[in-house]
């Protein structure tokens, strides 16, 4: 048994330095596989999901040295397989990004078949058609996704929907293809932006990234680079909505206000206080949250990885909003979880219709995936009495350290792993 133990009610107050992008990273890492030479990744998240993607590198060859908790350098020289195996790719469905920049280096790749969060059907149907449209053959085969090209060429690709994953993927696969490759109605969350400097960092072309249309020149070689990767835009998020949830008063440290803006905006419109600094933002909380309506969109819409977060922290305004979820058709489990604490919410379909109740009371709950995990873990630091959050290895997916950032900002947190820490815990906070 692994869970938190959590004792409401306490204001979060004080700084939290947020880590760099999980999101990014995992894509990053994947594309540092496309030189032979070694490559510097600086402000990497220390987190279960890039923890297995490093490991899914290393079991075909890649050599990973890590030179401090969030610095490694990888060397892909002497790759010795292009099969990706189920184990990795059932613990975190990121690793297909293996399939695009396998594909761009040695024209072929296989890769098991994605899992990943269960929050809706997660089609691959996009990464499918771009890889096609470079000219690879793609099969499933014994839930194996096999690619394979002659020689990759650049081509004029339309995404049907706009997909993180697959623009990245393409991406991946076209920076060594010969000649052009248009991406339109391309993905443009600040993670694309991350991989597509960090791929012009190691010589590729690509122009256009943060748009709805990229354009990649191919080029024949990539080479060795030092690159530090962004800081996470839903970490931030996370600890802001801490902010407003349990009335405190948090700065996140660390951080491209830009990539925050419509997570402040709600912010604001829900009545809290925001000051934005250089690479800072600060959240004050200091009256009662007031209700809106917000619905999830591509960037730079309001990110579905907040919804379960907003969610939370609607619960607890005056008055009825709405919340509609517009990404992933899976995406309010953690609802009864929360209805569990008194929560007044009720879910039609794609859409959540919350009435506000004056508080959450403590009760014991399990975290259905990452995002909701960690809201949870926010429900319960608003809570009267304590609480008890299971399935903790989903917030340690894309959290670092999450409970003890918390508690540096006064929460009461503590994660327990048996019966009698729980006991000790309860006596501890009275
Ligand atoms: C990425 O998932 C993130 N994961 C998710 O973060 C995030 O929720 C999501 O983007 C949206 O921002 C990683 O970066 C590892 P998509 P991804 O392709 O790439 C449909 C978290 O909590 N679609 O942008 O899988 C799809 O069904 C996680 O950190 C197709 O139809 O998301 C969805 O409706 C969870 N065909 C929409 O596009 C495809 O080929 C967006 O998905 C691909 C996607």
């Amino acid at each position: 048994m692994e869970q938190y133990a959590i004792r409401g009610g306490n204001p979060l107050v004080g700084e939290v330095e947020i880590g760099g992008a999980k999101n990014a990273a995992l894509a990053i890492l994947a594309a540092a596989i496309m030189t032979d030479e070694t490559v510097l990744i600086e402000n990497l998240p220390d987190v279960r999901d890039t923890n297995v993607m490093m490991q899914a590198m290393e079991s075909i060859g890649v050599v990973i040295n890590r030179l401090d908790r969030h610095t490694v350098k990888i060397n892909a020289a002497q790759i010795h397989d292009l099969v990706i195996e189920d184990d990795y790719i059932k613990k975190i469905r990121a690793s297909y990004y293996l399939l695009g920049a396998l594909l761009g280096k040695y024209s072929k790749a296989e890769v098991a078949l994605p899992g990943g969060c269960n929050i809706g059907l997660r089609p691959i149907d996009q990464h499918i058609k771009g890889f096609r449209a470079l000219g690879a053959n793609v099969r499933i085969e014994h839930g194996l996704i096999i690619t394979e090209a002659v020689r990759l060429k650049g081509s004029h690709i339309y995404m049907d929907v706009v997909t993180v994953g697959a623009t990245m993927n393409v991406m991946m696969a076209a920076v060594m293809a010969e000649g052009k490759t248009v991406i339109e109605n391309a993905a443009k969350e600040p993670h694309v932006v991350d991989l597509a400097n960090f791929l012009n960092s190691m010589g590729a072309n690509i122009k256009g990234a943060g748009t709805d249309v990229i354009r990649i020149k191919g080029v024949s070689k990539l080479h060795g680079t030092e690159y530090g990767i962004i800081p996470d835009q839903i970490e931030a998020g996370t600890f802001m909505f801490a902010a407003a949830v349990t009335k405190g008063d948090v700065t996140v440290k660390n951080v491209i206000p830009k990539h925050l803006e419509s997570i402040s905006a709600k912010l604001l419109e829900i009545g809290c206080e925001i000051e934005e600094s250089d690479d800072a933002v600060r959240v004050v909380a200091a009256k009662p949250l007031g209700h809106t309506h917000v619905k999830t969109l591509p960037y730079p819409g309001f990110p579905t990885d907040m919804q379960p977060q907003i969610t939370v922290a609607l619960g607890l305004s005056t008055g009825t909003s709405i919340v509609t979820e517009s990404i992933f058709e899976n995406r309010f489990k953690y609802v009864d979880e929360l209805t569990c604490m008194g929560a007044n919410i009720k879910v039609e379909g794609n859409t959540a219709i919350i009435d506000g109740v004056p508080r959450y009371t403590g009760a014991n709950i399990t975290a259905p995936d990452l995002r909701a995990g960690a809201a949870l873990v926010i429900a319960a630091l608003a809570a009267d009495g304590i609480s008890t959050v299971d399935d903790i290895k989903y917030i340690e997916r894309g959290y670092e350290d999450f409970h003890i950032k918390l508690q540096g900002l006064g929460a009461q947190i503590e994660l327990v792993t048996t019966e009698r820490d729980l006991q000790k815990f309860k006596l501890k906070v009275g």
